[in-house]
């Protein structure tokens, strides 16, 4: 499963990405604004075992952003168990020496159709920490709505923090 975004394309994870996904992770500007689940430092091992902890899953739902040459960054969704099913949280990163050049926005807007189109998803969302007008921005842009602010929601680094919450519903992406 591919789609193209531009002169980027999203495509599964492959255990060659290692070096690059290292590479463009191992940032702490990327880790503040994401779960603790993704580390700081990031090692070698990490990405090997984020990437084989996605191999073979029963449906796409993680993809490598990349370039022609390298993985650069990560978009994914969460879908939701029982009553939450089909609704997803969306996740991602780049790396940072493409920030601020218009591709989250074009992948966030190509990977909410795929979700709605292919996972048959009727709900995204998304959770940015209050520190992040970046990625607001990016959700924004993409037609995300702001739909609440999250009091005391997240942990991070020993503080307790708000978060903003978005969302995108199908019919209103249409
Ligand atoms: C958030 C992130 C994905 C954005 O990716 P990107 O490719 O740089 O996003 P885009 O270039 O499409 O858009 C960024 C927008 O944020 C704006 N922006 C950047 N820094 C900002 C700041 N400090 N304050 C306000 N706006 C800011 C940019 O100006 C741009 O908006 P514009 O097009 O209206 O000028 C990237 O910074 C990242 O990976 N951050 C770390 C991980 C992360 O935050 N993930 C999301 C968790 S919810």
């Amino acid at each position: 499963m591919e789609i193209e975004v531009g002169e980027y394309k999203l495509r599964p994870w492959h255990i060659d990405d290692v070096p690059a996904l290292t590479k463009h992770a191992n940032n702490k500007r990327i880790a503040d604004n994401l779960r603790d689940i993704f580390p700081h430092p990031y090692t070698e091992k990490d990405a090997r075992e984020w990437i084989q902890s996605n191999h073979g899953a029963e449906r796409f739902t993680d993809f490598v952003i990349a370039t022609k040459s390298e993985a650069i960054g990560s978009i994914g969704a969460h879908i939701g168990p029982d009553i939450h099913r089909y609704s997803a949280e969306v996740g991602y990163w780049i790396g940072e020496s493409y920030w601020n050049k218009g591709v989250m926005t074009s992948v966030l807007k190509a990977f909410s159709q795929y979700a709605f189109d292919k996972l048959g998803m009727v709900r995204l969302y998304a959770t940015v920490f209050e520190w992040n007008p970046a990625s607001a921005r990016v959700l924004e842009k993409a037609g995300y709505s702001m739909e609440g602010r999250l009091r005391k929601y997240v942990t991070k680094n020993g503080r307790i923090a708000d978060a903003l919450l978005y969302a995108l519903v199908k019919e209103d992406a249409e």
